[in-house]
């Protein structure tokens, strides 16, 4: 299909999931998480506020750079590594065909 990608998405159970995302939908990475019951909670909605679709880029991707936003957010979070990113502001697009990303921890566990 055409309008397709796929990404791969390790949980936090490092259990692998192999997702079909839309590139026709403005969706991003939370919301294609959410789409597929992971635990993402995407709780400001994507607005880059809130850290909780922190996530680490596992695969060589060129990934548009990190908004400044994106960046504060990142600063305050847990857990953070140099491939952290959050999950709302990486667009689903044909760029990011094959994808992986890990979730990263959250707080407490
Ligand atoms: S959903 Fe809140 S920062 Fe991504």
């Amino acid at each position: 299909m055409e309008n397709i990608i796929q990404v791969t998405v390790i949980d936090r159970e490092g259990v692998e999931h192999h997702l079909d995302a839309p590139t026709d939908m403005a969706m991003n990475m939370m919301e294609v998480c959410k789409s597929y019951e992971l635990p993402v909670e995407g709780i400001c909605g994507g607005m880059a506020l809130c850290a909780s679709c922190h996530m680490y880029v596992l695969s060589d991707h060129h990934l548009t750079e990190a908004s400044d936003d994106e960046e504060n957010m990142l600063d305050q979070a847990f857990f953070v590594k140099s491939n952290s990113r959050l999950g709302c502001q990486i667009k689903i697009t044909k760029a990011i065909q094959g994808l992986k990303v890990q979730l990263a921890p959250v707080d407490g566990d």
